[in-house]
């Protein structure tokens, strides 16, 4: 099949979307869905079908999307050898997404990272979100973006195969106000690039940062920690946080300091430093605040030197969080029965500022009714 997308399973949610019409629609024309290639339910959950879908481009690499949480279930890219292995944690059935699941591959929203006490102001009125971590809101509460299903569409861009997810968030939802219909376009090209488009619009002003919480580790089929692995961070300062992992409202220069990814640098060399930072995040749990551009730009540049596996994250957000999975501490048990032993998955998380809805010196998340919230990152996959 030319088009590469295969259609394996067919979405069951019928939630509306945004009616808008966008750059990204203009670029896509709908496919038909039938017939299916094959059919194969990744699981059952509140009595609707969980559906797994597949894009593959003409590189062999392959991502796999479950309409539940939009979350990506698997990566395959090549390694130096050009041996196909997957480069993301996640679980082999629905049950573990279920039962356990710290955000595996997830889609996060409304609001990615965490917000002071679960409260913030807007518009002269206060509103009260759920303390789902240590007294302070993460993902979105506890039924984010993460724990719903999408409605799924298959689409065929010139930029390659494609997915669309739609969701529309009630006016209210986890305490945010105003209804958010929310688009997300998951592009596999065949540069082998991930491309992750969202748009939202809302009825009322509200607040909103959408980000992906895909957990990687470039040894392929997670053969060992990601301590080994070299990044880089297009970033001149970072966030430090208090104990709550709140940022202080500061931005602190990286330079000399075990944050320092200025260039290229194993993420393990530096992690157990003794650092106040280091210690408050468990080791890395932190947003770095990329150096700015007008448009989309590189953030991240990730290595890992076993498989030759090169991955550069570019995105049009302000800040990127990288989390060195420091609360994997083995027992979940992964696909094909790997443990998820200490940091062996790390998170590139695009976004805007953790707990900016308090802090207005911050770039703002503030989303109102005239407007359409757009935000695009994108995944580069290569060896050396
Ligand atoms: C984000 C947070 C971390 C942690 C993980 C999930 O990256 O910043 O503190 O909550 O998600 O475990």
């Amino acid at each position: 099949m030319k088009n590469s997308l295969f259609f394996i399973l067919l979405a069951c949610a019928t939630l509306s979307s945004c009616s808008n019409k966008t750059e990204s629609e203009d670029k896509s024309a709908e496919v038909d869905n039938t017939p299916l290639e094959e059919q194969a339910v990744f699981g059952t959950y509140q009595g609707n079908q969980v559906l797994e879908y597949k894009l593959t481009n003409q590189n062999g690499v392959e991502v796999k999307v479950i309409n539940y949480g939009g979350i990506i279930t698997s990566i395959l890219t090549p390694n130096k050898e050009g041996v196909l292995e997957d480069i993301v944690l996640g679980y082999d059935t629905l049950s573990g997404y279920l039962k356990d699941s710290p955000y595996f591959g997830a889609l996060i929203g409304r609001y990615g990272n965490r917000i002071a006490n679960g409260r913030f102001e807007l518009d002269g009125e206060v509103y009260v979100l759920e303390q789902n971590n240590n007294g302070q809101h993460l993902h979105g509460g506890l039924v984010g973006f993460d724990k719903v299903f999408w409605n799924i569409k298959e689409l065929s861009s010139e930029d390659g195969s494609a997915l669309e997810l739609t969701y529309s968030s009630k006016d209210g939802e986890e305490g945010y106000p105003g209804e958010l219909d929310v688009k997300v376009i998951y592009t596999l090209t065949d540069d082998n690039e991930l491309m992750v488009e969202y748009e939202a619009e809302t009825s009322k002003m509200t607040v909103v940062n959408l980000t992906q919480h895909t957990y990687f580790n470039l040894t392929g089929n997670v053969k060992g920690d990601i301590l080994g692995h070299h990044l880089k961070l297009e970033a001149d300062g970072f966030l430090p946080v208090d104990e709550n992992l709140i940022p202080t409202g500061e931005i602190q220069p990286v330079k000399g300091s075990p944050f320092d990814f200025m260039s290229e640098e194993v993420i393990g060399k530096r992690i157990n430093n003794d650092d106040q930072q280091l210690t408050y995040g468990m080791g890395y749990d932190h947003c770095w605040v990329l150096n700015p551009a007008d448009s989309l730009k590189l953030a991240a540049t990730l290595y890992e030197p076993t498989s030759g596996r090169v991955m550069e994250v570019f995105t049009t957000e302000p800040g990127i969080q990288f989390y060195s999975g420091n609360f994997l501490d083995g027992s979940l048990i992964g696909k094909d029965g790997v443990k998820y032993a200490h940091r062996t998955g790390l998170c590139l998380e695009t976004q805007h500022f953790p707990d900016s809805p308090n802090q207005p010196q911050f770039p703002t998340v503030v989303l109102n009714p005239d407007e359409i919230y757009r935000s695009k990152s994108v995944y580069k996959f290569s060896v050396k």
